[in-house]
């Protein structure tokens, strides 16, 4: 199969220029002006942008949290992903305690099998170093592709490790080139203060922010921060929320440390009064760390801009707010944590930040695809649109009206977060490895077609597909 995509405005991190884009089986053979080829399929992306296929390195698909299973399997969370122009996505295996490596990983490889409609990698998460997974199970991850640890310091009882595990890991990731990932969050004060607030009667779903204040994020951002100095790792934190965890990450990067630190999509709109929004609505809004009061929203479009920040992902964890959210009707620490946000990220970025004059083209398709292929072991595989990357592109009309609600959405939420806001821009076109995915609003592929990618270790290449 060859496709033509012929006279778009191909935008990389770094260029931004009209051409054409030939794609031979899975690669790009070709870039160039004015390119003569017959092709099977050939797309006239004038007046259109050419995009790498964006990555997203933070989702939790199918996975079992908060007394309850994430909604969004791998077809439908890929399906998501694939409307919103994502055609990468890298979720975590989560080792349940007393669980080897291995286990998990298996587990997770079954869950996507004969599902996935883009391509994944998978990160572990470590939970257990001394019942389960050993240091030795955990050093021979990257062999398998699996190239980044991460560790939960909050979710006291279920996902929390001690700094001992935290400190152990990243010694190891130091040894093997793996990127230590931290959810950043004191969770032992968390507890303390959810037990007080339980037992006041404190109940609503705002208090889900009132237990996790700020500081406690400042405050465990800047503990990984220094653990990771003296393991000798490369530390990328999740779901920056706030300024106290971004300044001691703007800290460490002014020092030259091997600091990076991502945002999602939702901190940019989404504050602490949507909490408060009445009849339990409020519940939509409860993931973790939570939503901010708004003026952080300013602290973190200029972290992203000034690469303070480095990558937007999703954190794509959604639920029902009808069956699953209401499991905490008369307890907010029963309220699963997590919210859908996959198909959303580029057209809200694009809106927000491109359109809003915030970020240019190219920082946005850097934010969105390149730095999390970089970063995670996936570039120039992925990433970018150059000879000999993956195929993964998205043909993007940025005059496009579309109407974000969950009556049109592809993940199996009940809700968006983003419901009744219409952005000018949408993908008309997603190619995954040279096959269609999503034509003019239809899906096209069958599941299966995603596969499993082995990732690079830290700082490395994966080679393009030419060369391999
Ligand atoms: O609320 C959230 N973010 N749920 C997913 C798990 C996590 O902490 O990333
Ligand atoms: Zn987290
Ligand atoms: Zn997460």
């Amino acid at each position: 199969m060859s496709v033509l995509i012929k006279g778009g405005r191909i935008i990389t991190a770094a260029d931004d220029y009209t051409g054409d884009v030939y794609v031979e089986g899975d690669r790009i053979a070709m870039v160039g002006e004015s390119l003569d080829l017959d092709a099977d399929r050939v797309v006239d992306a004038s007046g259109k942008y050419v995009l790498p296929g964006c990555v997203d390195p933070h989702t939790h698909l199918d996975m079992p949290f908060g007394g309850t299973v994430t909604i969004d399997d791998f077809t439908s969370g890929h399906t998501a992903a694939a409307f919103g122009g994502t055609t990468c996505h890298v979720d975590f295996v989560i080792q349940t305690p007393g669980q080897s490596f291995a286990e998990a990983l298996d587990t997770w490889h079954a869950k996507r099998e004969g599902k996935a409609i883009i391509d994944n990698g998978f990160h572990m998460a470590v939970t257990d170093l001394r019942e389960g997974g050993s240091l030795e199970e955990l050093a021979r991850l990257p062999e398998q592709g699996v190239t980044s640890y991460k560790l939960f310091m909050a979710y006291k009882g279920a996902l929390m490790v001690d700094d001992e595990t935290l400190f152990r890991t990243m010694e190891v990731a130091a040894e093997t080139g793996a990127l230590v990932m931290v959810h950043a969050e004191n969770g032992d004060a968390i507890d303390v203060l959810i037990k007080q607030a339980l037992a006041a009667g404190n109940t609503a779903p705002h208090y889900h922010a009132l237990t996790r204040p700020p500081e406690l994020e400042g405050e465990a951002t800047n503990r990984a921060i220094q653990l990771a100095r003296i393991a000798g790792a490369p530390l990328y934190v999740v779901h920056v929320s706030c300024k106290e965890a971004v300044d001691p990450i703007a800290h460490a990067r002014e020092k030259g440390w091997d600091v990076w630190g991502e945002t999602c999509t939702q901190y940019f709109f989404v504050d602490y009064t949507f909490l408060e929004r009445p009849d339990f609505e409020g519940a939509k809004y409860v993931y973790t760390p939570p939503p901010r009061s708004r003026e952080n929203q300013e602290v973190l479009w200029h972290a992203v801009r000034s690469d303070i920040l480095s990558a937007i992902s999703t954190d794509h964890c959604a639920f029902l707010w009808d069956g699953q959210k209401t499991m905490g009707k008369d307890d907010f620490s029963k309220i699963p944590n997590g919210a859908p946000g996959l198909e959303n990220r580029l057209h809200m970025i694009h809106e927000f930040g491109v359109r809003a004059g915030r970020i240019n083209l190219n920082r946005m398709v850097e934010l969105l695809s390149t730095n999390p292929a970089k970063l995670f072991g996936l570039y120039p595989r992925k990433g970018t649109v150059a000879p000999g990357s993956d195929a993964d592109i998205v043909v993007f009309d940025p005059e496009k009206r579309h109407l974000i609600s969950a009556a049109s959405q592809h993940s199996k939420s009940d809700y968006n977060l983003f419901e009744g806001i219409e952005v000018t821009g949408s993908p008309e076109v997603v190619l995954l490895r040279g096959n269609v995915l999503v034509d003019n609003g239809e899906l096209i592929a069958e599941p299966g077609i995603g596969q499993f990618v082995e990732r690079a270790a830290f700082g490395q290449e994966l080679l393009p597909t030419a060369a391999r």
